[in-house]
């Protein structure tokens, strides 16, 4: 009797993990609503805010961040900003699926043609932190990186 109350147990607890896992999956699957935002691929460098990409300060220790990605760089390519800084980030692609990974923090975002992603980041520490795109987009994608410079 012991040994069936173990199996009952331990199968319930594995169906449980399988359950949860599941719904980790379906939820991940579904992704922030930040990436329903939509405009023309084609035409990216005329459509605001992505006509002027860069780095605007919007407030005290606020910052704006209009970037495109694009096979094998980010523009722009180099960032800086004061720590205890926080980030806005508004971003699209012009050709490919890419990513938006920043060491050392959360961001880990997939950046789509098509679609405009937004992300806000605290930067409290310096340092340079290291950009990597984390999707497969080509023969350069390895080389696909940039820095973010917090003083
Ligand atoms: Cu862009 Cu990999």
């Amino acid at each position: 009797l012991d040994e069936k109350i173990w199996l009952t147990l331990s199968f319930g607890i594995i169906m449980i993990f399988m359950l949860i896992t599941g719904y980790q999956a379906f939820a991940l699957e579904m992704g922030p609503p930040s990436h329903n935002e939509i405009l023309d691929p084609q035409k990216v460098d005329e459509t605001a805010p992505f006509d002027e990409p860069g780095i605007k300060q919007i407030g005290e220790k606020e910052y704006e961040v209009v970037m495109t990605l694009q096979v094998f760089s980010f523009t722009p390519m180099e960032l800086e900003i004061p720590a205890g800084s926080t980030v806005h980030f508004t971003l699209t692609s012009k050709d490919v699926v890419h990513g938006f990974q920043v060491a050392n923090t959360n961001i880990n975002a997939m950046v789509m043609p098509g679609h405009i992603q937004k992300i806000s980041q605290k930067f409290s520490e310096p340092g340079e932190y290291l950009v990597l795109c984390n999707e497969y987009c080509g023969a350069g994608h390895q080389l696909m990186s940039t820095t973010i410079t917090v003083k």
